[in-house]
């Protein structure tokens, strides 16, 4: 599962479409945590999609990830800012790649 605590554990390293990159990032093979309010480690994604289908307000898009070992899809947090912390993405995910900070 992705680890809560990212914030404190890792270092942003990167950033993409306006949200941070945790790393570390090795491409093609390690990607790291995209966002911060709205995480996902693309490490442990494995584009299941069910975040994409179910949040309300249309957070995630996916983008390619060529190469990865657990998928050539992501679900990048593209647009973290909307996110409404209904939490669903967070149940959902079958991998918990998630972390949506609601505090
Ligand atoms: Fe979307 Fe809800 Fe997840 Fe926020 S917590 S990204 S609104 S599904
Ligand atoms: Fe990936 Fe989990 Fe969404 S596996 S596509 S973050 S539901
Ligand atoms: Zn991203």
């Amino acid at each position: 599962a992705i680890d809560s605590n990212f914030e404190e554990n890792r270092e942003i390293v990167d950033e993409h479409e306006g949200h941070d990159v945790w790393g570390p990032v090795d491409e093609p093979e390690q990607l790291g945590i995209h966002g911060t309010h709205v995480a996902v480690d693309f490490d442990i994604c494995l584009a299941d999609g069910a975040c994409l289908e179910d949040c309300p307000v249309d957070v995630f898009e996916w983008v390619d990830s060529p190469g990865h070992p657990e998928s050539e899809i992501k679900a990048d947090p593209a647009n973290e800012a909307q996110c409404i912390d209904c939490m669903l993405c967070v149940d959902v995910c079958p991998v918990d790649a998630i972390d949506v900070d609601a505090g």
